[in-house]
């Protein structure tokens, strides 16, 4: 059998290690980092120097609990078990979450005495994004398929209530009373159409109009002219920078888009009013400010003083039918149908939140050419 000299395995190894694709970090037997591979530091951020000397504590991120990791350092030190490998979320030097799978297995000695312990991680972030995506289709179909139902068998009848319900009105002869109560029974059957309406638009299959170049004040402008008597009942101060650019999209889609961020954020203020003590009640504000970016996009961004998104609700709001508002006040349509818009016109949609009483910010994407 041929001999390898042990120099040569040990550099053979190490360029392994160096090149493989998926990050890899040796601790000592202190936890304290002592090597980091390149992919390691591409997926991370951190820099080697950075790095070494530090413990992997460097990449916690708040979405597993203190005990989560005790778990599993129980695990690894279990003589019976020895090591530990499960899916968590990292989070990286500029703060994004970088799923995982990760296998922490210890390394020992000669001697059998642990010197130290090697992380092997894989970043699901692709994976996780893909499942995201086909949960939502499904979700879509199944709500397409509840939407068209419905469209047809409330809506037909509705549409009768209503027509009879005018024909009524129209014969109260000055019976203010009557007229009051078919006022009202007219408006929640437009409320409940709305809604069979929203569902239709949000589960539809996409629906590709030629897309134009809008100037984006006038988009907003358009949009406020629509909330601004809420505004100022509300005392919210509206701030709008830079929103000289254009935008690639469909009037009518981004004027729903944008009317739905601003709806939320005033109802999320209105919720973070009811929450603080009036003595202390601060200045609320909807900010929207936008810059071009790498040439053919532009960014958009919407923040808010509202109530804030806890972090266990970042991932739903998107979803149909996802809403925190009581029964009666919001149908949890108006995001998913932003992401359906969004995608149609070529954008992309992401939310930011540190939590209640934090506001929340909505970042677009959009084409400009
Ligand atoms: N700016 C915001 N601040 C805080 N929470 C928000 C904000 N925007 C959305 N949310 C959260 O996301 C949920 C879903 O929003 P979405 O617009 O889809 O539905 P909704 O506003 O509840 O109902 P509607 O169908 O009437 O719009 C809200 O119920 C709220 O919990
Ligand atoms: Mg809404």
């Amino acid at each position: 059998m041929e001999t390898v000299k042990s120099g040569l395995v040990d550099q053979v190894f190490l360029r392994c290690v160096e090149d493989c694709l998926e990050p890899i970090m040796l601790t000592n037997q202190f936890g304290k980092l002592t090597y980091v591979n390149p992919a390691w530091v591409m997926t991370y951020g951190y820099s080697k120097e950075e790095a070494i000397g530090q413990t992997p504590r460097l990449l916690r991120s708040n979405v597993q609990s203190e005990e989560f990791y005790k778990g599993i350092w129980a695990t690894i030190l279990d003589p019976k078990i020895g090591f530990w490998k499960g899916e968590l979320t990292n989070r990286a030097k500029d703060g994004h979450h970088v799923p995982v799978l990760l296998t922490i297995t210890p390394y020992r000695e000669s001697s059998d005495e642990i010197v130290g312990y090697m992380g092997i991680a894989m970043d699901l972030s692709e994976q996780k994004t893909m499942e995201q995506q086909l949960l939502h289709q499904d979700r879509m179909a199944s709500v397409g398929l509840l939407a068209g139902g419905l469209a047809h068998e409330i809506g037909n009848p509705l549409g009768v209530i209503r027509g009879r319900a005018e024909l009524v009105l129209a014969q109260v002869n000055g019976n203010e009373v009557a007229a009051s109560n078919l006022g009202i029974i007219l408006d929640q059957i437009d409320r409940i159409s709305g809604l069979i309406q929203s569902l239709l638009r949000v589960s539809r299959g996409p629906d590709l109009v030629p897309l134009k170049k809008l100037n984006l004040t006038n988009a907003v402008n358009d949009v406020l002219v629509l909330t601004s008597e809420e505004c100022r009942r509300m005392g919210v101060l509206v701030r709008t920078q830079n929103l000289d650019l254009e935008v690639l999209a469909d009037a009518a889609k981004l004027q729903q888009v944008l009317l739905n961020i601003i709806l939320n954020s005033l109802h999320a203020i209105e919720e973070q009013k009811s929450r603080e003590a009036s003595a202390v009640q601060r200045e609320h504000f909807v900010e929207i400010t936008a810059k071009a970016k790498d040439g053919d996009r532009c960014l958009v961004v919407i923040t808010d003083s509202g109530c804030g998104i806890p972090k266990e609700n970042l991932d739903k709001i998107f979803r149909p039918f996802f809403t925190t508002k009581e029964v009666g006040k919001g149908t949890g349509l108006g995001l998913a149908m932003v992401a359906k818009l969004v995608d149609e016109i070529g954008g992309k949609v992401s939310v930011h939140s540190e939590g209640p009483g934090t506001g929340a910010r909505f970042e677009f994407e959009f084409q400009q050419q």
